[in-house]
């Protein structure tokens, strides 16, 4: 019987006699003396086994190698005063093995070493390839411990505190429509057709509020074949939420506490509340960007109206066209950007053309106050334009400004990206920074110019705000999202409740009667029962616990993740199956494997 796990054991423990199970995490022979660190999930501790004092253990501590698994009976110790280890929560004592048992042995060469002093650099692909190994490592384990820790806050919160009831939503059910393709499954007992794998629980939860539920949460499954980032995969999961009867303000307080507890109970950190708040224009405004990293200034300055009539055709033209002029200042830039990494081929040349940019036009102030640019800005500008633009920008000596022109959304998209490598760069970011900002006021619709329609900028069942929903095209959602540090970790809204709106908004997103009626007629009848006023929200949990972890990839807080290219590197999914298995769900893969030298 274990009597402890191995990271547990203290001081306080000397004395006593404990049976511990774990892995050899390295064994060390220093001349006769064998020390073993012994690793379970809570951590290591120093084992001790020598010819005289343990002679019963010691032939066995002699064959020991790395991850094999074992059980140690022994007495703890204080470790002798050369050998404390501050740093290791057992580096005070160390365990006398009265008794090893070998359970088992590691039968082949280990893929990577994964005591933790030596596997940091393991590429990402083999560490995937043998997750098992790989999340028995310190950092990993710590997410998987910092994961379930969130999820266990979230829980007791949500139940305990605040009466949410969890309700389990199905997987094989239809389309929700999110914004990414669905994953579809074949039915075989009703030939032709599909289920699709939900993108959220949206409309369960909803039909929930329907059913009288009132306060129901989940930690939902979702799934969505979208290309994939760094804070993206295929299958995530959400923390899923949704309440009757608050208002907006009382949904976001109630987040708030939430989100506060989570960072409490794991971290021990106090966020302080009310959180910070920008409407959608401000943020877009101000940083070019709806999820924009407030930890830190570098603000961008519209200039639009101040060289629309400049003779500079390419800051004229665009604002002509119907686009924008936008100014990125970086103060004590010049010190840190050359002109060689903003013209073409150079690197930030290169952050602002993956965004669309053509390029970026720059003004360096000179510590004389004189001005250094390229020409074309500099002959184009009269003086009194070149003063107002130094002035509205804030710019001193040694600031280097960078232009954005052209259509808006470029022109943010550019400057964002811009922003974020600089602010990187020039370590503006301050360490252990936690800043969470609500986005509110979120247009209900944006065009979507390849499919020439307008789209729902959150999801079709987002409420407009009453006082403008007599014109939906342009009307704000009651929409918000949370965003820490830069990440997207949550975003919900009110929902429309009234079966009247909800076809207005199908109609305004180019659905027609009949359309609406084979996907969602479902729920307009729902709404024809007595459904009560609601909202809700959903956090990517996983990206959340990837920002609680100190990660930069979302990979890092889940178990058993998709690579970048959606595969499964443990099991090697997706995979083909047989014909049979095909025929019987009536279906037939028109896929050509390409051939050898087409491929080449
Ligand atoms: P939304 O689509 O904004 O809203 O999703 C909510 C949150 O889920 C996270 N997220 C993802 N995380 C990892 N990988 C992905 N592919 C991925 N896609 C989204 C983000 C995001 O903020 N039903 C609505 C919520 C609601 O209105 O209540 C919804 O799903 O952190």
């Amino acid at each position: 019987m274990r009597t402890h796990y191995c990271g547990h054991l203290r001081a306080t423990d000397i004395g006593e006699t404990v049976t511990l199970f774990g892995w050899v995490d390295r064994r060390r022979d220093h001349g006769g003396v064998i020390f073993v660190d012994l690793r379970d999930r809570t951590g290591v501790v120093q084992i001790v086994s020598d010819p005289e004092r343990t002679p019963e253990s010691f032939g066995t501590a002699n064959d020991l190698r790395n991850e094999y698994v074992v059980r140690i009976c022994g007495t703890v110790s204080q470790r002798p005063a050369a050998s404390l280890n501050e740093k290791l929560p057992t580096g005070q004592v160390e365990i006398y093995a009265d008794e090893i048992e070998l359970l088992n042995a590691v039968r082949k060469q280990l893929p990577f070493q994964v005591s933790t002093a030596e596997s940091e650099s393991v590429r990402e692909e083999l560490r995937l390839r043998y997750r098992y190994l790989d999340l028995r490592r310190d950092r990993m384990a710590q997410n998987l411990q910092t994961r379930h820790a969130v999820i266990k806050a979230i829980r007791r919160f949500l139940e305990d505190a605040e009466s949410f009831m969890e309700v389990e939503t199905p997987i094989l059910t239809r389309s929700t429509p999110e914004g990414a393709r669905d994953f579809i499954l074949p039915s075989r007992v009703n030939p032709g057709e599909w289920f699709a794998l939900p993108q959220s629980p949206q409309l369960f939860k909803q039909l929930l509020m329907v059913a009288g539920v009132d306060r129901y949460y989940q930690i939902a499954r979702c799934f969505r074949d979208e290309d994939l980032r760094a804070d993206r995969q295929p299958e995530f999961t959400q923390l899923d939420m949704e309440m009757s009867f608050l208002s907006q303000e009382e949904i976001l307080d109630l987040n708030e506490r939430l989100v506060c507890h989570v960072f409490k109970t794991v971290k021990g950190i106090e966020v302080s509340r009310p959180f910070a708040r920008l409407t959608y224009a401000e943020a877009m405004d101000r940083y070019g960007s709806d999820k924009p990293d407030t930890r830190y200034g570098l603000e961008l300055v519209e200039v639009s109206d101040l060289v629309a009539d400049s003779g500079f055709k390419v800051f004229s033209g665009a604002v002509k066209s119907g686009g924008m002029v936008k100014v990125l200042p970086i103060p004590d830039g010049n010190d840190v950007i050359s002109n060689v990494r903003i013209k073409p081929g150079g690197d930030l040349f290169k952050v602002a053309a993956a965004a669309g940019a053509k390029g970026l036009a720059y003004i360096r102030v000179r510590e004389n106050g004189g001005i250094d640019t390229i020409g074309a800005i500099k002959d184009n500008l009269t003086p009194e334009q070149t003063q107002e633009l130094l002035e509205r920008t804030g710019a001193q000596p040694g600031t280097l400004l960078l232009f954005g022109a052209g259509p808006s959304a470029v022109v943010n998209a550019t400057l964002d990206r811009v922003r974020q490598a600089i602010a990187k760069e020039m370590n503006l970011i301050p360490d252990d920074a936690l800043n969470l900002l609500w986005v509110t006021d979120f247009p209900m619709f944006e065009w979507n110019a390849d499919e020439q329609r307008l789209e729902a900028l959150h999801h079709p069942f987002t409420a407009p705000r009453p006082e403008e929903a007599h014109d939906l095209k342009t009307a704000r959602a009651q929409a918000y999202d949370l965003v820490l540090n830069g990440y997207e970790i949550g975003g919900g809204s009110l929902r429309i409740y009234q079966p009247e709106v909800q076809r207005q908004v199908f109609e305004t997103i180019g659905l027609s009667e009949a359309e609406a009626q084979d996907k969602f007629g479902f729920l307009l009848e729902a709404f024809e029962y007595g459904t009560p006023p609601h909202g809700g929200i959903a956090y990517g949990l996983d990206r959340w616990v990837m920002l609680m972890a100190g990660e930069e990839s979302i990979r890092a807080a889940i178990a058993f993740p998709k690579t970048q290219q959606a595969r499964c590197l443990l099991t090697s999914a997706p995979a083909s199956v047989d014909k049979k298995q095909l025929k019987e769900l009536h279906v037939a893969s028109t896929y050509q494997p390409k051939l050898q030298d087409e491929a080449q």
